[in-house]
């Protein structure tokens, strides 16, 4: 399974402006189609609790969204069989589980908490970094609350707008 994480941030790396919960309120235009596209193109998309709760969203009928929760019950009206899913499982066991029902590849699309959590696990293959030409000094950072020390290669960068919007993607070096 080649599992993918993608953000977009600051200059300054902050995922949020200030801790608010909405993302397209500051990031650019390019980045907005880009994610979209990213969104219709993943089959497998897997996000933490924290985001969905921030901005619920659908993904295209013939995609899967899973979000990670340790309270599963929580979310029973929200359930679409095959579509939309909430789990408890662990990081490691939902990635295990998902390659036996035949995915090859997943997108994490955050937020933080469980983005760390799959970098803990060295689970993460490539890192999608949308930069933006931006400083807001406070806002929550794509990892948190740990001690990581991981080795990235830049794969390609493309400066997508007039202002300076980067894409950035980089494989995660496993040693
Ligand atoms: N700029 C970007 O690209 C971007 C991308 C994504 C999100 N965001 C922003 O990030 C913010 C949310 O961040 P967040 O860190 O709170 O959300 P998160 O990582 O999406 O969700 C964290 C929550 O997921 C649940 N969880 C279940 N299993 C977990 C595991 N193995 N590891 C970690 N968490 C697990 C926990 O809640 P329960 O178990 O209690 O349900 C935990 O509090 C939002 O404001 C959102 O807009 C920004």
């Amino acid at each position: 399974m080649k599992i993918i994480l993608v953000f977009v941030s600051s200059l300054d790396g902050r995922i949020t402006r200030w801790g608010e919960p909405h993302v397209m309120s500051w990031t650019s235009k390019e980045d907005q189609e880009y994610f979209k596209k990213n969104w219709r193109e993943h089959k497998l998309i897997v996000i933490g609790s924290g985001t969905y709760d921030a901005e619920p969203i659908s993904a295209p009928k013939e995609n899967r969204l899973i979000i990670l929760t340790s309270h599963p019950e929580n979310y029973k009206d929200k359930v679409v069989a095959g579509h939309l899913e909430f789990t408890d499982e662990s990081p490691a066991n939902l990635v295990k589980r998902l390659s036996s029902e035949g995915h090859t590849e997943m997108m994490l699309a955050g937020g933080p908490h469980v983005a760390t959590s799959f970098l803990k696990e060295h689970l993460v293959d490539e890192l999608w970094l949308t930069l933006e030409p931006k400083i807001f000094a406070s806002g929550e950072n794509f990892a948190v609350g740990d001690k990581l020390d991981i080795d990235l290669h830049l794969l390609s960068s493309e400066k997508v707008n007039e202002r300076g919007t980067l894409i950035l993607k980089y494989r995660v070096l496993k040693h």
